[in-house]
């Protein structure tokens, strides 16, 4: 039995399986409660969540936001304000040069760029291509009757909306997919494509989008890398190509993992609650709350973090300045004083669109409204094209006694695999 009081959150694999047991045994001491190995305050109650997230001008930085203790901060927090220590030492703290760990007025800049992007009119061009990529994910595998649903369909699917939404050329989506490992296992890898899985890829990433805007400064078209790189700062100055870039790729590492992680969970859900299955087949006007629900239920983003730029108190909590905050929206979205019976799975959950799986404030995600799309029109294709989902007993064993790997990280909440049969509905 793993002790919840002297356990180490961050590296100890017996809370992978299921955190929630832990956050419920903080949240039960107290929704604010420090943590005993790295002394970083655990933010498990709904409320107090949302008054961390919602701070982000006067008390909390979100410099830290991706690596939390990891590396330990770069200088000792002296005085009762360290906004100035965090700007001059910013550029030591992992991703530092992406959205995610900015704080205004840099972070307004850089969220700008997206602006020009995440319209209702280029997603809903985007959907177009879902339902197409969807259908073609699904030919791929759907003859055999059993699969291994992310990497078949949740990482491809996932990667190749993303590139959609940027406009990244049909023609080199299959490149995408091999440098950023979304390729079906046993599928064939030329030999200039094995040089390209041998590179790095977010470097890959990174010089393939200075060549696209590069080439539309230079040669504008009408296309959606050309709105990109026409992109204007909200003062009407223009970005430099790399921080157009930046906002660019950021995307594939924000909008990846998280809605593949999304997808497995859902499919997960059809399989072991046939009732939910049959009920979304009788009425598919229940898909929406069924992502929500999932949303809530497994939110893949568990944790993220912030920085106290100056002491004070959340649910009447002391919080000194220079501490690490972590703020748990997977236990959040779990607090009883929220959501009623909240280990329950529940398709007809009045408050379920009250979750934070997206967080909340400056930062809350740009892609919500993407990931929801895709999980609807997946769910929808899906249940199309596959008859009598179930989980495969012969991976993960029978009903009742399921083994399932989940990826061993602190901060994303997702299955490393999800092997399923169904009866293909061609
Ligand atoms: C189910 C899928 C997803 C979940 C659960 C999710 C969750 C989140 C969360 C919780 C944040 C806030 C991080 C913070 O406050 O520190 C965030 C930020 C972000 N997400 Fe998502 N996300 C998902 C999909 C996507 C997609 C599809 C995209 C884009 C294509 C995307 C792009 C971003 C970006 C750019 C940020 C940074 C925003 C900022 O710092 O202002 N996400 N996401």
């Amino acid at each position: 039995m793993t002790d919840f009081d002297t356990v180490d959150y961050f590296t100890d694999p017996s809370l992978v399986p299921d955190p929630y047991p832990y956050f419920d045994h903080l949240r039960a001491q107290c929704p604010v409660k420090q943590e005993p190995t790295f002394g970083v305050y655990a933010v498990t109650g709904y409320e107090e969540a949302t008054e961390v997230l919602r701070d982000t001008e006067k008390l909390f930085s979100s410099a830290i936001a991706v690596g939390g203790p990891f590396p330990p901060l770069p200088f000792t927090p002296e005085g009762d304000d360290i906004t100035e220590q965090i700007e001059q030492h910013r550029s030591q703290l992992p991703m530092f040069e992406h959205m995610v760990t900015m704080d205004p007025p840099q972070h307004t800049y850089a969220r700008s760029v997206l602006n020009r992007l995440l319209t209702p009119a280029r997603l809903k061009e985007n959907e177009e291509f879902m339902w197409r990529l969807a259908d073609q994910q699904l030919d791929e595998f759907l003859a055999d009757g059993k699969t291994e649903f992310l990497a078949a369909y949740a990482k491809p699917f996932s990667l190749l909306v993303v590139a959609d939404m940027l406009g990244v050329p049909e023609e080199d989506h299959q490149q995408f997919r091999i440098v950023l490992g979304a390729e079906r296992p046993g599928s064939r890898v030329g030999a200039l494509d094995n040089e390209i899985v041998a590179s790095n890829p977010l470097e890959w990433l990174d010089e393939k989008f200075v060549q696209y805007i590069t080439d539309r400064r230079e040669n504008p078209r009408d296309d959606v890398l050309t709105s990109l790189a026409q992109a204007k700062y909200p003062d009407g100055s223009t970005p430099e190509v790399i921080d157009v870039v930046r906002s660019a790729t950021f995307l594939f590492a924000a909008g990846q993992e998280t809605t593949a992680k999304l997808l497995g969970a859902a499919l997960r859900v059809l399989g072991d609650h046939p009732e939910v299955q049959q009920a979304l087949r009788a009425d598919r006007s229940l898909i929406p709350n069924f992502i929500e629900e999932t949303l809530r239920m497994d939110s893949p983003v568990k944790s993220g973090f912030r920085l106290a730029k100056r002491a004070t108190q959340v649910g009447e909590v002391d919080i000194p300045v220079g501490a690490t905050v972590m703020v748990c929206p997977g236990a959040a979205n779990r607090d009883p004083r929220r959501f009623e019976n909240p280990h329950e799975f529940r398709l007809d959950r009045k408050n379920f669109r009250e979750h934070m799986a997206f967080g909340r404030g400056v930062h809350s995600c740009p892609g919500g409204p993407l990931a929801r799309v895709e999980g609807r029109v997946s769910i929808e294709r899906i249940l199309d094209r596959m008859l009598d989902i179930e989980i495969d007993a012969e991976q993960h064993g029978p009903a009742g006694e399921r083994r399932y790997d989940y990826e061993p990280t602190f901060i994303l909440r997702g299955l490393s695999n999800l092997h399923i049969t169904f009866t293909p509905n061609p």
